[in-house]
């Protein structure tokens, strides 16, 4: 079982707190780590976390991994998707972009491979404890292997679009810190935001189950990536917005980052 997976090299481009917490999965799961190999952006703290983790021998560079590697996994913040640069890659590599906002036409004019597969987990904790809810779309053979490896609980989409409420359904662990959805204002308004996509609500009381007992500021930050759509979501709660009014904030802040 996950033969194919475990022969394929993978390279995990920002191993910032998901990229982390996907490579670590990976090892505990058996991953060999001479097939894994992860780049940051020179960061002391990252740097820090990495030889902490004992995975200083995998640290790479964008440009080794976008030649060497199977599999591609992007989990830098999508504002800095960008100044990645061009890969060039051919059809016989697979990315995998766990980051919001970028759409898989984005995604193929930037890597050259037409082999695009889009993720959004919940945070980094649910993904180190196998608890992390997901949905991806498209579905393909090598990226579904990866997901059950990672012990994703994943919905496939029907459409892209519809990953908008997946960004906003992971955020919802860090959110439900602030906001609890046991009180029915709301509770109400995870119904009334699900309404054009039912299975929001459903997602949404899985959700409640990864809030941490003791949710601390640092779960939040672990989530929160900078200028991202957590941020905007909480930042809405924190200027007295309803929840409903804050998780539109949520969409609004995942489409400005789309362009
Ligand atoms: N956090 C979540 O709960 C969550 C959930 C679902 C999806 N996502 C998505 O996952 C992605 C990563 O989120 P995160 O929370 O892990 O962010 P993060 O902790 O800020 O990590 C981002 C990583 O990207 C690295 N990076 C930035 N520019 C780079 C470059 N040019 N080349 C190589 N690496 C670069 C950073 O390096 P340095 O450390 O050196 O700065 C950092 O390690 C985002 O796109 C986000 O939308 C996050």
């Amino acid at each position: 079982m996950c033969k194919d997976l475990f022969d394929k090299r993978i390279g995990i481009i920002g191993a910032g707190n998901i990229g982390l917490s996907v490579a670590l999965k990976l090892l505990e799961k058996g991953f060999s780590r001479d097939n894994l190999s992860l780049s940051y952006n020179a960061s002391i703290f990252t740097f820090e976390r990495l030889y902490d983790n004992d995975l200083v021998d995998c640290i790479s560079s964008n440009s080794r991994i976008v030649d060497e590697c199977d599999v591609i996994l992007l989990c830098v913040p999508p504002q800095r998707f960008k100044e990645i640069g061009d890969f060039g890659l051919d059809d016989s590599k697979l990315v995998v972009s766990f980051m919001a906002a970028i759409s898989i036409d984005d995604i193929i004019s930037q890597c050259g491979t037409s082999n695009v597969v889009r993720v959004i987990p919940t945070g980094p904790d649910s993904i180190r404890d196998s608890r992390a809810v997901a949905a991806c779309y498209p579905s393909c053979d090598l990226s579904d292997e990866l997901f059950g490896v990672l012990d994703f609980d994943c919905y496939t989409f029907d459409c892209e679009d519809d990953l908008d409420y997946m960004v906003i359904a992971g955020c919802l662990p860090a959110v439900f810190c602030v906001a609890d959805p046991s009180v029915s204002d709301n509770r109400d308004d995870i119904c009334r935001f699900g309404r054009d996509f039912p299975v929001f609500v459903e997602i949404a009381s899985k959700c409640e189950d990864l809030v941490p007992r003791e949710s601390g500021d640092d779960f939040v930050s672990s989530v929160a990536t900078g200028g991202g759509v957590t941020e905007a979501i909480l930042s809405g709660l924190d200027s007295g917005k309803s929840l409903y009014e804050s998780l539109c904030d949520g969409l609004e802040r995942n489409e400005e980052l789309s362009k």
